[in-house]
């Protein structure tokens, strides 16, 4: 009798000692499950807070529409790219200027000046095409800032004949940024008498092309 009683006794304690490991072992899982999920939202919101800038130059309107399109799917700030020095009005004279400028791989001085450049992680650089080229004020921006570490996205308008070598001009421009595929689409054509195309219909049209290649290229807000 008695040698049961004891049997029962230490039935207990060993069934109590399981039942306190197995309560305490689900608690620190519980922990751990809890500690790697909050790691998990940080990461995440991490990479949800981009901070993005849309810069973009522009003579006639088109590329500015595709920018402030770009601008109203991401978000951001966006900013025009703009020389100290006024640029002349007439078609001609800068299609000269122009042709000069990239020969002599002058960099004018720009109005531009983006203090916070250091805080973005993405950014967006529009450009048109001229003389199948980059416009050296675009140059000059690359020049005044460290793209190191950045995600960089090109946008093109152009007269019918491409982007030219603007892409590769920005990709050449942005070293240690990481420059994803650009956007490319027909805007005005000044030689015409055809200055801001992207506007109506085409400028529906265009944000049509635009949400495709975001989506391609996986951007977000
Ligand atoms: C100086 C100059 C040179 C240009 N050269 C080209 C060119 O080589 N190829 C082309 O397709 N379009 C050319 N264009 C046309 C522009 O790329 C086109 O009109 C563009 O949409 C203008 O953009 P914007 O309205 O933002 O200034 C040129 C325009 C200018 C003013």
């Amino acid at each position: 009798m008695k040698k049961i009683l004891l049997l029962i006794v230490a039935v207990v304690i060993v069934a109590g000692a399981i039942l306190f490991w197995v309560t305490n072992q689900s608690g620190t899982s519980q922990t751990t499950k809890t500690q790697s999920t909050s790691q998990k939202n940080k990461e995440t919101s991490k990479m949800a807070e981009n901070k993005t800038l849309i810069v973009y130059y522009s003579r006639t309107g088109n590329t500015k529409a595709v920018a402030e399109l770009i601008h109203d799917r991401v978000g951001g700030d966006l900013v025009q790219i703009e020389t100290k020095e006024a640029r002349p009005k007439d078609y001609r004279s800068e299609v000269s200027q122009n042709a000069q400028e990239q020969n002599n791989n002058t960099l004018p001085a720009l109005k531009t000046k983006v203090s916070n450049f250091d805080d973005y992680n993405r950014v967006f650089i529009g450009t048109p095409t001229w003389n199948m080229a980059l416009p050296q004020a675009v140059e000059s921006f690359m020049n005044d800032y460290n793209f190191s570490g950045k995600i960089v996205i090109p946008f093109n308008t152009n007269g019918g004949y491409g982007a030219g070598s603007t892409f590769s001009q920005i990709k050449s421009g942005t070293k240690g940024a990481k420059v994803l595929d650009g956007f490319s689409v027909e805007g005005g054509q000044e030689t015409n008498g055809v200055l801001l195309a992207i506007k109506g219909n085409r400028r529906v049209e265009v944000a049509k092309e635009l949400d495709k290649w975001l989506q391609k290229i996986n951007i977000e807000k």
